[in-house]
């Protein structure tokens, strides 16, 4: 058995539910889970209930992180039909713009050229555009930005053609970075039949030749992301199952297996899970936020007892051999031997750091 004391993990892609999705996680469970699983920053999307699409529902979601947060929280506003100026305004307190170009939960989509482009022109230069792109949408998002000379971030990538496509366009020259997430990293495919609604996410499972060019092209891969996307186990059973699974507190265990197998080393886990998202999402992590971790001893992820509001995972039952031990924020331990001991108001609220950004 060893323990390493690591950089706090720093999540690009979670969702934190608000406005609008207390029943499914809430700033406070949400930031939880975050710091049970070693996060102690995360970037929040902006398919909420409103969507985050102007200034004044980012301003007032703002306002609720900065009381309620256990961890550092950035949001980023969502690009939608019409609002390129508006949300460029507001560029300064977001972490980032998401960009919706295939179908997922929630009702934030952009369709045509004629709305998506506009973005790509008024977005301020050098700052995060994250694209949900699947298949040929990775053409078009980094297409675009090759003509705009914006720096464009492909989220969750899950499919052998497309880590392929990043991987040339890399070796070509363009600013293109990537995150891959857990779920497509450790499931396949062949597990749909045993989880049923609770291992559908958007993008779905891919075929295990799709996982393996994954692993295989983790060179060409920037971050891992959980895109941690909580909903209730009802919901999950309902006709029409809404896609995503949770994944804030299962990243570690299932990465530090990893690098047990050899799959993987410390020092690049570090840098998938910590300084690289930092670097380039331009967030100063404090070095007294950190997180200690035990690897060896095998244990069982559980079915129950986790942190997110809905209280799942897709990995129970999963053996891993890594777990979270304790994790400080800015020197103060708020997670200590699976009890929570951050008191809300704890996180900071982040925006862009150009200070922070190395490039
Ligand atoms: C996400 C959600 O539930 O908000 N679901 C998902 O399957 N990933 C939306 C998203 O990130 O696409
Ligand atoms: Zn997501």
């Amino acid at each position: 058995m060893s323990t390493h004391i690591l950089p706090g993990l720093v999540d690009v892609h979670v969702h934190l539910r608000h406005p609008g999705g207390a029943h499914k996680e809430t700033i406070r469970t949400g930031t939880a889970a975050a710091l049970a699983g070693g996060v102690t920053a995360v970037l929040g999307m902006p398919n909420t209930q409103p969507p985050i699409t102007d200034a004044g529902v980012l301003d007032a979601a703002l306002a609720h992180v900065a009381t309620e947060a256990l961890c550092d929280v950035g949001l980023y506003l969502g690009a939608a039909d019409g609002n390129a100026h508006e949300v460029a305004a507001a560029a300064e307190r977001a972490c980032g713009l998401k960009v919706y170009l295939n179908d997922t939960f929630g009702q934030l989509r952009i369709e045509t050229l004629a709305a998506l482009r506009p973005h790509f022109e008024a977005w301020p230069h050098g700052r995060p555009i994250v694209l949900h792109a699947e298949d040929l949408n990775v053409a078009t998002a980094i297409g675009l930005g090759r003509v705009h000379g914006q720096w464009v971030h492909i989220a969750h990538v899950s499919r052998a053609e497309e880590i392929r496509l990043i991987a040339a366009a890399k070796d070509a020259g363009l600013h293109v970075t990537c995150e891959v997430a857990p779920h497509h990293l450790f499931l396949s495919t062949d597990d749909l039949a045993r989880l049923g609604a609770l291992g559908d996410m958007r993008p779905r499972l891919g075929t295990p030749a799709d996982v393996a060019a994954l692993w295989a092209h983790l060179d060409a891969v920037d971050c891992i992301a959980t895109d941690h996307a909580p909903h209730t186990l009802v919901e999950k059973a309902s006709p029409t199952p809404p896609p995503g699974v949770p994944g804030l507190e299962t990243t570690l265990p299932l990465l530090l297996t990893a690098v047990e197998d050899g799959r993987l080393s410390l020092e690049r886990l570090v840098e998938l899970t910590s300084t690289t998202p930092a670097a380039r999402f331009g967030i100063a992590t404090p070095t007294e936020s950190t997180v200690e971790v035990e690897v060896g001893p095998e244990w069982t992820l559980p079915e129950r007892g986790w942190q997110t509001k809905p209280d799942w995972s897709p990995f129970a039952g999963t053996r891993v051999r890594g777990r979270v031990v304790r994790t400080t924020l800015r020197g103060a331990t708020v997670w200590d031997e699976g009890r929570l001991t951050a008191a809300a108001g704890t996180g900071r609220v982040l925006t862009f750091d150009a200070a922070a950004v190395a490039r």
